[in-house]
């Protein structure tokens, strides 16, 4: 079986100049692992806060990668260089609000800052793009949120069919 291919992007000038190890990208390696039980590779990049760079990095992994699933890691704040959104909406077929509706109610309960993060998700072709934060610590808080439909969003836009171990995540797919 051909493994589905997860996008994971780092945006962080920091990290892009080698001045921050990067720690967003290796947590959501690390979270896909532990949550997916069907066969999947990662194809990770980081990049600079560039917007351009950012939205050729999204076409790249959805159109040339093939990943069904890309998810990008800081660049949601209020900033100035913080520009990964509008990267993701102008590359979007299809602009996915309810992720970050979900992702910044369930942050909320954890920090206050969480109205800060103007995360997005989106559908371009055959692939789900979904922003996270740059805290490593929102890897995870945010994609245990969204994860359950993440599945069933993959099989309607005609992507592999992604299998979770249910003791960590119970995907949702409704009976037809
Ligand atoms: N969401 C979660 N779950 N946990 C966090 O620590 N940090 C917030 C917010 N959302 C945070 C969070 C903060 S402090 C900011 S500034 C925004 O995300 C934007 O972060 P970014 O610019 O690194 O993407």
């Amino acid at each position: 079986m051909t493994p589905a291919r997860i996008g994971i992007v780092t945006v962080s000038d920091r990290a892009s100049r080698g001045e921050y190890e990067d720690k967003g990208g290796p947590a959501i390696v690390e979270y896909f692992r532990e949550v997916l039980s069907s066969p999947w590779e990662p194809v990770a990049r980081v990049i600079s806060d560039d917007q351009t760079l950012i939205e050729e990095t999204l076409m790249e992994l959805c159109d040339m990668q093939g990943c069904c699933v890309v998810v990008t890691t800081g660049g949601t704040g209020p900033a100035i260089r913080d520009v990964t959104p509008e990267a993701t909406v102008t590359v979007a077929d299809k602009l996915m609000p309810g992720f970050g509706e979900l992702m910044r109610k369930v942050s909320l309960e954890k920090v206050p800052t969480a109205i800060l993060s103007r995360q997005t998700a989106a559908i371009r072709g055959k692939s789900l793009i979904v922003n996270l934060p740059g805290q490593p610590k929102a890897i995870r808080e945010c994609l245990d949120a969204v994860m359950p439909a993440i599945p069933y969003c993959v099989d309607l836009i005609e992507g592999p069919r992604l299998e979770t171990n249910p003791d960590r995540i119970v995907a949702f797919r409704p009976k037809k």
